[in-house]
């Protein structure tokens, strides 16, 4: 059995991927070493049902070198840190990461194998070493997506997106919760007297949601009955990192970037937990029917779901609400844009912690063991 190194596995991520492989026996075929930044020699954690010894310091190279495959959800600090010294030591292990510290780089494939698993193989045969999951926004539009740009369809895509506060951190979800109870707390006795004026009510809500008293440590502004129209940091192009993230990662998932396909829009945090959804409007290469779009997209991957572009339906199943905590992505809204017959929407929906963090992971690490 491989001996593989898990580190950052106690996060919201780690956690996540753990879940994960154990629902999926993923420890049955593996040695697992699991390593800490601050707690080594206490006993290891019993998600793998067998007895994993002690935790090992994260920043032991010899320890580290010991593993033939390395999962880190640690964060790009982490990266930056310990994977360089890894090398320079010689090591020729994998390297399956969840930060963005290494995706561009030429030597490491973004992983996402149902979309691009020939380009992963394609790694393999040249030796890459180094595998790394994308940004949660792309990889969800490219889960929902990727019969049309399989198929080469794509002529652009413009994706301006409804980001959840998981993708801020633990943190920032906690804070969205006391923001909601906070702004509730402050009228309930009014919300249940109906003889109230809502317009009272609401001038009272708007004062607390910009007050001092509104918890907003973590985001810096309000999210709760709001939202932040600007994700990570600024750039010079007038994109946000996150933004600039969409063309630069989907190109190089699909091996597309000797002629990129345009990528582009704004993305936009709100108040959901952990689900990201996304409005997509795209140029297609050719006039295609809905029925054609529809078919090329349902058999894409084994997740992806057709939602049909009817009112009720759409209510109950494309929404951050139904797809929480699960695998699937729910792909809608597609409709011929009033702009031409080749200008299409779609309306996507996807879990953020799982195709947009830990699942692209321990398929990479499945994949590996063959
Ligand atoms: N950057 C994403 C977000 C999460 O802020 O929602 C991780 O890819």
């Amino acid at each position: 059995q491989n001996k593989v190194g898990l580190v950052g596995w106690r996060g919201m991520v780690g956690s996540v991927l753990m879940q994960r492989m154990q629902e999926e026996n993923d420890f049955s075929f593996i040695e697992p070493t699991f390593f800490t930044t601050s707690q080594k020699g206490l006993p290891a954690p019993d998600f793998a049902g067998k007895d994993c010894g002690v935790l090992e310091d994260a920043s032991d190279i010899e320890a580290l070198a010991a593993q033939e495959i390395i999962i880190t959800c640690q964060g790009g600090d982490y990266t930056k840190d310990v994977y360089p010294k890894l090398r320079e030591a010689g090591w020729q292990g994998y390297w399956i990461d969840a930060a963005s510290a290494l995706r561009m780089k030429d030597d490491a494939v973004i992983v996402l194998d149902p979309v691009n698993r020939g380009e992963i193989d394609k790694g393999l045969e040249n030796g890459v070493k180094t595998y790394v999951g994308g940004n949660c926004t792309v990889s969800l539009m490219l889960m929902a997506l990727g019969g049309l740009f399989e198929a080469d369809l794509v002529e652009w895509a413009t994706p301006m997106t409804y980001q959840a506060a998981s993708g801020s951190g633990a943190k920032h979800m906690r804070e969205l919760l006391s923001q909601m109870g906070a702004v509730h707390g402050n009228v309930k006795t009014l919300v249940e007297d109906p003889s109230t004026a809502i317009l009272d009510i609401d001038r009272q809500v708007a004062e607390f949601i910009r007050s001092d008293d509104n918890p907003t440590e973590q985001f810096g502004v309000p999210l709760a009955g709001s939202l932040i129209p600007y994700i990570d940091t600024q750039l010079p192009s007038g994109q946000s990192r996150e933004e600039w993230k969409a063309q630069a990662e989907a190109n190089k998932i699909l091996g597309t970037e000797s002629a990129p396909i345009p990528v582009d829009g704004l993305c936009v945090r709100v108040g959901a937990m952990r689900c990201h959804s996304q409005a997509i409007t795209l140029k297609l290469k050719k006039e295609l029917s809905v029925e054609e779009i529809e078919s090329l997209l349902a058999k894409h991957n084994d997740w992806v779901k057709v939602i049909p572009n009817d009112r009720d339906i759409t209510m109950q199943e494309l929404t951050p609400a139904k797809v929480t905590g699960t695998l699937s992505i729910p792909v809608g809204r597609i409709r011929k844009l009033t702009m031409g017959p080749e200008y299409i929407s779609a309306f996507t929906v996807g879990d953020q912690l799982l195709w947009g963090a830990a699942e692209p992971l321990r398929r990479m690490l499945r994949i590996l063991l063959g």
